[in-house]
């Protein structure tokens, strides 16, 4: 029987280094409750980068199962991976080209001609994981990093954009980024990234504080609608970013 979805919980942790160890511990956590096959998927942008440079270092390291555990993303900006703004980029050089099988990372096919093209080939990627669909046990993924921009966008999931309302597609190309960098992304949709055990935000800064404090009052905007289908959606924060309401 899944759980069934249930109301985000909020975490307010001191500082962006005290953010990094929490959400490393959780990340690690969630990986000993899978003992076969764990498939973890990243967020992109520049909160996580701490994250994911700790998963490369004692102790974390040596608590990661790297042959078992599996890493996708949430999405990426339509680049090369050598790309600065690249998110599997990041996060190749912060940990899985030193840690990771090769065969273990999944990088959204941003050397397609197009990111609807990147999108196709990426969903048919996720479905060779997960051929019975995503409303079934097990969830696609165990842990979903997510994060929030200063539109309150998450993934590459924009304010009023068509892609939020995708029911049926697990990944689409996005032609125009609402926020910098304005480059074509492509992105997982919701039936799909809520489809896992956990979905964690991560997020930092006093620049955050504003848009937190406009999605935990319940405006409208695409971050409050991601959640896990059927496991637990956490919201880890630093306190520069914690609603004064909270
Ligand atoms: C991306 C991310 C995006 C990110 C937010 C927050 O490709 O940019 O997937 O959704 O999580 O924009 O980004 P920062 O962590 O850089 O604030």
């Amino acid at each position: 029987m899944s759980a069934p979805a249930s109301k985000p919980r909020t975490i307010v942790v001191a500082d962006s280094c005290s953010l990094a160890e929490a959400a490393a511990k959780r990340l690690t956590d969630r990986i000993a409750q899978n003992p076969q096959q764990v498939r973890i998927c990243l967020t992109g942008g520049s909160t996580p980068r701490r994250l994911y440079e700790l998963l490369a270092t004692p102790p974390w390291r040596a608590l990661i199962p790297w042959p078992r555990v599996h890493w996708f993303l949430t999405d990426d900006r339509f680049v090369p991976q050598d790309d600065p703004l690249s998110n599997i980029g990041m996060a190749r050089v912060a940990f899985l080209d030193a840690c990771a099988p090769s065969e273990n990372v999944h990088a959204i096919p941003t050397s397609a001609a197009t990111p609807d093209e990147a999108a196709e080939r990426y969903e048919h990627d996720l479905k060779s994981f997960h051929a019975s669909g995503l409303d079934h046990e097990p969830p696609l993924f165990d842990l979903v990093l997510m994060g929030i921009g200063p539109d309150g966008h998450t993934a590459s999931l924009f304010p009023n954009a068509p892609a939020l309302n995708e029911q049926q597609r697990w990944a689409v190309g996005v032609a125009k980024a609402n926020v910098a960098p304005f480059v074509p992304r492509v992105t997982l949709t919701f039936p799909c990234l809520s489809s896992t055990r956990e979905m964690l935000f991560l997020v930092s800064s006093d620049e955050k504080r504003d848009i937190l404090t406009r999605a935990f009052s319940g405006e409208d905007l695409p971050a409050t609608h991601a959640r896990a289908s059927r496991g637990e959606t956490i919201w880890l924060l630093d306190q520069a970013a914690a609603p004064k309401n909270l």
